[in-house]
Formats: C-alpha cells, structure tokens, sequence
C-alpha cells in the first residue's frame, strides 16, 4: 500500500554540495517527491522535532547541529515506504551501513549520518506536518 514518509538531509550534506546526488538517489531508489523544500531550523525548532531523543546524551550536539546550517526537508510516497526507505538509506551509524546506501555514501559519523528518516508511520504523520501544509504537497 502507498505510504508517505518524511526525509531531511542533514546541513553538513547539504554544506557538501549533496543535495543532488542524494535527490538523484531517492528518485532512481523509485520514490516519488510529493514536497520539497530548504529551510534552517532554529535550536528550538530542532529540540522541538528531536523531543523524543530529549533524555539521551547526544541531544545538546544532536540539535545543535541541525539548527547550524540548512536542511533540505522532503516527503516522500512509495508502496511500503517507511520501512523500505530505512533500509534504502542504511544504518544509523554510517560504518555500519551497508554498501550502496546513502548514509555509508554521504554520512560522515552517526550525528552527520547524511539524512534523516521517520522510523514509523505514526511518526512520518507527525514529522510531515511539522514541516508541511497539506497544500504544499503534491499528489
Ligand atoms: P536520525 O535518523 O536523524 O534520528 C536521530 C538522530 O540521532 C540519528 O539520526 C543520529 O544522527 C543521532 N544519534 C543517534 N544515536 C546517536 C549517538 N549514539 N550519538 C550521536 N548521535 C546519535
């Protein structure tokens, strides 16, 4: 069945000069851009939309480094498309993502792990409309 997930790439990707081959990626990868958009989040902003990861260490740096340059914000459509797309883009920590995904392509280490995705439905639901309007959608 046709689900939507939501993806951002990370500003040190797009600081790199990234945006295009991970685009080039996720399109040829058969996933259809229903909105897109660059945009730099605030701190808070950042500690809004990682609220989940509040307690863990890594928090502080997490959202600093989301909110220290732009992110290309996307949502995506395709059969099966939260779990296919986790496993399309590899795993959290760059070294251990298989070959020929984006994060062991484009990721430097587990916070610039190149782009971000929802890890369920429920949370692709919350985090497209954290940053989209139904009009500003495709599709
Ligand atoms: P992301 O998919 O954006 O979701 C949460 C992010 O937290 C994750 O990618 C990583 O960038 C980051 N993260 C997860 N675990 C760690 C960790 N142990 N140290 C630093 N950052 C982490």
């Amino acid at each position: 069945m046709a689900e939507r997930t939501y993806t951002m790439i990370k500003p040190k990707s797009v600081a790199n000069n990234n945006i295009g081959n991970i685009v080039a990626r996720i399109q040829s990868g058969g996933y259809k851009i229903l909105g897109m958009k660059m945009v730099q989040l605030s701190k808070q902003d950042a500690e809004k939309f990682y609220a989940i990861h509040a307690e863990r260490p890594f928090y502080g740096e997490l959202t600093d480094f989301m909110s220290s340059g732009p992110i290309v914000a996307m949502v995506l459509e395709k059969d099966n498309c939260v779990a296919d797309y986790r496993e399309f883009i590899g795993a959290t920590n760059p070294a251990e993502a298989a070959e020929g995904t984006i994060r062991r392509d484009f990721g430097t280490d587990i916070q610039c792990n190149a782009v971000h995705a929802s890890d369920s439905l429920d949370n692709a639901a919350i985090e497209i409309g954290f940053f989209f309007s139904n009009r500003e959608l495709v599709g």
